[in-house]
C-alpha cells in the first residue's frame, strides 16, 4: 500500500502486476462471499475509500507523466470490473433460489366455483322469512311410521285420502309395530306430530325436507321432492292468524303486491283447509300454459289443525288452536327461477346448476 507514497522506490513500481493480482484475489473472495452482508464488507475492503483501488487512484499524482496515464487507466479499468462484477453477485443474491418464471401469456387457471343447489337456496329463501316471525326450525326423519305419516295426522288406515298420496312402503319390519309399517314419508306434516308430543304450546315450527311419492316423473312430478311444513299452536290461533302470516310470506317471497287466493279444499289434518293460489306470473292471471288457461297456480296446502290431531298428542283442542300448512319446494323454485321443468333439478347438468 505504502508503494505510491512519497519516498517510495518508484521504480518498483510495476505497472499493473500488483492490480491483476489485486482483481484476482477480489474475484476470488467475492465468489465466496454468501450474503449481503459478507458482500458490504468485501465492497468496503475492495472499493472503500481505504481500499487499495482507492489508494492507488490517489496516489496516481505521485507517479512521474509518462507512467500516470497507463496505469491510471489500468486501476480505472480494475475498479470498473470489481463495481460490475459486486453488482452482478449483489443481484443474484438478492434474487430468490428457484424464481418462479411465470408466463404471462398463458391462459389464466379456472377455479371452479361451487355454490349452493337452486332447491337449497329456495328453501333458505322460505325459513328467511317464517324465522324473524319467531319460527323454528325443525326436522324429522324420512324414513317413518305409518302412525306418523297418516294416524296421528286423522288419516286411519282405510281413509280413501291415504290413495292420494301413493306411498313407497319400505319393505322391513316394523322396529315399533305399534307405530305401523316403514314408509318413506309423503309429506312432512307427521314431523307436526313427533314436534308435538315431545313439546308444549305455544310453538311455531317449521319444517323442511324431502318427501316421496309413487308419481310418474314428468316436467311437473318427480318421485322425491321438498316440502316446508309450517306449524303454529297457541291459544287463540284462528284463520286469520294463517292469512296474514302466509299473506307476508307470499308478499316476501315473491314481491309486493303478488296475488294471492285461499281456494277451500279437504285435507283430514285440518279443518277447514284450504289451497293457496298466487297469480301466474307469466301471464298475469290472465291465463297461458304456464297455469294451464288457469290463471292461478297453486303452491301450498294450509288449514287449521284437526281436533282429532291436537287429541293424538294429548293437547286439549278446547284451549289450543293452530294452524298448519304445507309447500312444495321445487314448484316455488320453478315460479321464482323460471324453470320449466322439475327434472332440471335432479339431473346435476353442471350447465344448468351453474345458472344459479
Ligand atoms: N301435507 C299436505 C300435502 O302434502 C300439505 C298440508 C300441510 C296441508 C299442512 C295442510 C296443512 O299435500
Amino acid at each position: 500500500m505504502g508503494l505510491y507514497r512519497k519516498g517510495t522506490a518508484i521504480e518498483d513500481i510495476s505497472l499493473g502486476d500488483d492490480l491483476d493480482r489485486l482483481l484476482e484475489e477480489a474475484t476470488a473472495l467475492l465468489n465466496q462471499a454468501g450474503s449481503v452482508q459478507q458482500l458490504e464488507q468485501w465492497r468496503v475492503k475492495f472499493l472503500g475509500r481505504k481500499s487499495r483501488i482507492s489508494e492507488t487512484l490517489k496516489g496516481l499524482s505521485q507517479l512521474p507523466p509518462e507512467q500516470r496515464a497507463q496505469r491510471g487507466k489500468r486501476a480505472n479499468d480494475v475498479k470498473v470490473t470489481l463495481e460490475s462484477q459486486l453488482s452482478a453477485r449483489q443481484q443474484a443474491l438478492s434474487a430468490p433460489a428457484c424464481q418462479p418464471r411465470i408466463d404471462v401469456t398463458l391462459p389464466g387457471r379456472h377455479h371452479p366455483q361451487g355454490r349452493l343447489h337452486p332447491i337449497t337456496q329456495t328453501v333458505r329463501a322460505i325459513l328467511d322469512v317464517f324465522i324473524p316471525m319467531g319460527f323454528e326450525i325443525a326436522q324429522g326423519p324420512e324414513m317413518e311410521f305409518e302412525y306418523y305419516n297418516f294416524d296421528a295426522l286423522n288419516i286411519p288406515p282405510d281413509h280413501p285420502s291415504r290413495e292420494s298420496f301413493d306411498t313407497f312402503f319400505v319393505d322391513l319390519p316394523s322396529p315399533v309395530p305399534e307405530k305401523g309399517r316403514l314408509l318413506l314419508r309423503s309429506h312432512t306434516s307427521g314431523v307436526q306430530i313427533r314436534v308435538m308430543e315431545k313439546h308444549k304450546p305455544p310453538l311455531r315450527i317449521v319444517v323442511p325436507g324431502r318427501v316421496y311419492r309413487r308419481d310418474a316423473v314428468d316436467a311437473g312430478h318427480s318421485f322425491m321432492f321438498h316440502q316446508v311444513e309450517g306449524l303454529m299452536v297457541d291459544t287463540q290461533t284462528s284463520f286469520a292468524d294463517l292469512k296474514g302470516v302466509l299473506g307476508q310470506f307470499l308478499e316476501r317471497l315473491f314481491g309486493a303486491g303478488t296475488q294471492a287466493r285461499f281456494r277451500p279444499h279437504f285435507f283430514p289434518f285440518t279443518e277447514p283447509s284450504a289451497e293457496v293460489d298466487i297469480a301466474c306470473r307469466a301471464c298475469r292471471g290472465k291465463g297461458c300454459s304456464t297455469c294451464g288457461r288457469k290463471g292461478w297456480i297453486e303452491i301450498m296446502g294450509c288449514g287449521m289443525v284437526h281436533p282429532n290431531v291436537l287429541k293424538a298428542v294429548g293437547y286439549d283442542s278446547n284451549k289450543v288452536q293452530g294452524f298448519a300448512f304445507g309447500m312444495g319446494v321445487e314448484r316455488i323454485a320453478m315460479l321464482r327461477l323460471g324453470i320449466p321443468d322439475i327434472r332440471l333439478f335432479f339431473e346435476n347438468d353442471l350447465r344448468f346448476l351453474e345458472q344459479f
